[in-house]
């Protein structure tokens, strides 16, 4: 293969990856629903590269974390276990230790709150912050979404108990 055609087929399976993900990523919504839904069996439920939801969770525990105790978990000590907070929320994400630990294509999110970067779809470092008050209703919603997903999928430890005031007030 020339590189050429690398870079083309990269063009191309870029976007094509990111919107499969989008749309794939949504179906969080219609499994928060689909407990309502029982009229749709397992098999007519859209496929997913993503895990499948868990019926093994504990129940949700409401241990407090301060954002710098949260760090401790970022993945960056192996021996450590690995969280991610999403509105405030801690979950417990070790056994995804390959995605959200070191080098892991997720670690951005890990030992923090980045429910900015959930929500805007973005990897960047300058999005990664709990503040989510200025995102847009589509970005409200892909926030939602997420926060669905991962409480389908992860064990709740508790909540950040310090995080910095959003830039706007929910009184305003
Ligand atoms: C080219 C762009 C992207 C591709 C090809 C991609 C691909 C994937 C794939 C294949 C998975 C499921 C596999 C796994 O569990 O690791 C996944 C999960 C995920 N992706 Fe992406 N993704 C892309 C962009 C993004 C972006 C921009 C974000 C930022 C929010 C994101 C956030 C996530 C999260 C949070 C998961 C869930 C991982 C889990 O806990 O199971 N992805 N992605």
């Amino acid at each position: 293969m020339s590189f050429n055609t690398v870079v083309v087929a990269l063009f191309l399976a870029v976007p094509a990856f990111y919107l499969y993900h989008r749309i794939t990523s949504s179906e969080t919504t219609s499994a928060s629903t689909s407990s309502m839904d029982s009229s749709k069996s397992d098999d007519e439920k859209p496929k997913t590269i993503m895990q499948p939801a868990r019926i093994d969770l504990d129940p949700p525990k409401d241990d407090p974390f301060t954002v710098e105790q949260l760090k401790e978990f970022d993945g960056s000590n192996a021996e450590k276990p690995v969280y991610v907070a999403i509105k405030g929320t801690v979950f417990d994400v070790t056994r995804k230790r390959e995605t959200y630990g070191q080098g892991g294509s997720y670690n951005i999110f890990a030992g923090k709150d980045a429910s900015r970067a959930l929500g805007m779809s973005s990897l960047k470092q300058e999005d990664a912050v709990s503040d989510y008050s200025t995102l847009s209703e589509g970005d409200m919603k892909t926030l939602n979404d997420w926060y669905s997903f991962f409480e389908k999928r992860y064990n709740i430890l508790g909540r950040v108990i310090d995080l910095p005031p959003p830039a706007v007030s929910a009184n305003l």
